[in-house]
């Protein structure tokens, strides 16, 4: 090959570079746009994977915390412990009720009431500087019940704070979730 054409061939290379960069980071997640704008994932009940459950007796967050997970990234994290690049992950909180049953008095049960839906989502190249609801590694979003638009304006003020004591497990509270172990 002369000189001339190594010239072409890289040139050709080097422009085709960034274009395909680009393409990699809009592929990020089916529930993320262009733009970084984070969508609830339709049917995720069904979609993704139930991997844990938390129970809050009172206060604010009370009821049941069913957190969900799709294949890809259990797999990975069970595999590797990190959280692999579009990872998803929702957690559902729900009202609870107790009653009796046949299993004994006042076992408590989840609601048809959703009060909101959390939802990150990974993010291994900080694609998104310039949104407020991404950094630290994650997207992040809440949804109220029939609502499709995240309504967090600002993780570091609406989530950051109480997942910092989860900060050396990538600020997820990975250690109790059955599922995630191997
Ligand atoms: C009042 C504290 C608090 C706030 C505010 C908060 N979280 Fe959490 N979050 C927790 C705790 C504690 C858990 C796990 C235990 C639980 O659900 O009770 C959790 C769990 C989660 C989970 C399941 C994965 C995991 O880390 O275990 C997601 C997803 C999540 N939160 C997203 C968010 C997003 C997005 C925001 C902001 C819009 C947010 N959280 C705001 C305390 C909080």
């Amino acid at each position: 090959m002369n000189i001339l054409n190594t010239a072409v061939l890289t040139t050709t290379l080097l422009l085709l570079i960034p274009l395909t960069v680009k393409a990699e980071s809009s592929k990020l997640s089916p529930f993320v746009n262009t733009q970084g704008h984070i969508m609830l994932p339709a049917d995720f009940r069904t979609n993704l994977y139930h991997i844990g459950s938390w129970f809050v007796p009172q206060g604010e967050a009370s009821g049941f915390h069913d957190v969900y997970m799709d294949k890809i990234g259990i797999s990975a994290f069970r595999s590797t412990g990190k959280y692999a690049d579009g990872t998803v992950i929702v957690k559902e909180l729900r009202h609870s009720k107790t009653s009796d049953f046949t299993t004994g008095k006042g076992v408590a049960y989840a609601t048809d009431e959703i009060k909101q839906i959390f939802v990150m989502i990974k993010d291994t190249q900080n694609r998104f500087l310039d949104n407020p609801n991404w950094g630290d590694g994650w997207g992040w979003a809440l949804f109220k019940p029939g609502q499709t638009k995240n309504i967090s304006s600002d993780y570091r003020k609406d989530c950051l704070g109480c997942h910092l004591p989860v900060k050396d497990k990538d600020l997820v509270y990975s250690d109790y979730y059955p599922t995630l172990k191997p």
